[in-house]
C-alpha cells in the first residue's frame, strides 16, 4: 500500500465502495451525496473520494471503462484496502422494447463472451451473479422512486463498437435487458473474494429504438442511482 493504481493510505478506503465508470461522476456523487468527502486517490485521474452518508463511511471511486479497467480497481480495493461491498453505478444500452431511457436496470446475472477471469475458468462457463441481499434492497429502494426499474440478466460486452450485431440480436431474443461493459467481472471478483457486489445501471441509450440521452440529462438519473446504491448498501 499504496498500490500501482491507488495512492490512498491504509484506512482511507471504506468497506463500502460505489464504482461509477467515469471518475468525474465519482467526484460529482461524492460532493453531492457525502458529508466530509475527501479525495483519497487521483492516480491517472481516476478519482476516489471517501466520506459519510447518514453516518456510514463510503468510498466512491471510478472504475474506468471495460472489464480490464474495472478488474484493476476492484482487485486492489478488495485485496489491498478491504472493500467488502462493491456497487457499480453505470450506464447501459437497453435491449428490450419495454425499457425506456432513464429507467434503471439491476443486474441479476451478467452474460459475456469473455472476461479477464477467462484464464481461470477456461472451459467452464461460470455464472456471475449479484449478491441477493443487495439486489433485493436495491429493488426495494428503486421501487420507492418515480423511476422504471427492471431486474434480470444483462450483457457485459468487451466492445462498445460491435462488429457482430448478431450477438446483440441473440441477447435480445434471450431476454437480456441491456448491454454495458463491466458488471460480469465485478461479479466474478466478488465470488472469488467472498464479498458482496451489485451492478445498477441507468439506461443511456436504446439499441432497438436508437434513442440516446443528451449528456446534461444524465445527471438526474445518475443521482437516483447513487441514492439507490447507498440505500441498498446500508439497508
Ligand atoms: N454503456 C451504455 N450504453 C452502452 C452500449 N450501447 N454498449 C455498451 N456499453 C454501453
Amino acid at each position: 500500500m499504496p498500490t500501482p493504481h491507488i495512492s490512498a493510505a491504509k484506512g482511507d478506503i471504506a468497506e463500502t465502495v460505489l464504482l461509477p465508470g467515469d471518475p468525474r461522476r465519482a467526484k460529482w456523487a461524492a460532493e453531492t451525496f457525502l458529508e466530509e468527502a475527501r479525495l483519497v486517490n487521483e492516480v491517472r485521474g481516476m478519482y476516489g473520494y471517501t466520506g459519510l452518508w447518514k453516518g456510514n463511511r463510503v468510498t466512491i471511486h471510478g472504475s474506468g471503462m471495460g472489464m480490464p479497467s474495472l478488474s484493476i480497481y476492484a482487485n486492489e480495493l478488495i485485496t489491498e484496502y478491504g472493500a467488502r461491498t462493491l456497487i457499480r453505478i453505470g450506464s447501459a444500452g437497453a435491449m428490450q422494447e419495454r425499457i425506456r431511457l432513464r429507467d434503471i436496470v439491476i443486474a441479476m446475472t451478467a452474460t459475456t463472451l469473455s472476461t479477464p477471469s477467462r484464464g481461470i475458468f477456461r472451459e467452464l462457463n461460470f455464472a456471475p451473479c449479484a449478491d441477493y441481499g443487495l439486489l433485493e434492497a436495491a429493488v426495494a429502494a428503486a421501487r420507492r422512486r418515480e423511476v422504471g426499474v427492471h431486474v434480470g440478466g444483462i450483457y457485459s460486452s468487451d466492445v462498445f463498437y460491435d462488429e457482430r450485431p448478431d450477438l446483440n440480436e441473440i441477447m435480445v431474443r434471450h431476454g437480456i435487458l441491456g448491454v454495458e461493459m463491466e458488471t460480469a467481472e465485478l461479479y466474478n471478483l466478488a465470488a472469488r473474494h467472498g464479498v458482496r457486489a451489485l451492478g445498477i445501471m441507468t439506461v443511456s441509450d436504446h439499441l432497438l429504438t436508437h434513442e440516446a440521452l443528451p449528456s446534461d440529462d444524465r445527471e438526474r438519473s445518475f443521482g437516483d442511482m447513487v441514492e439507490i446504491a447507498l440505500e441498498a448498501a446500508f439497508a
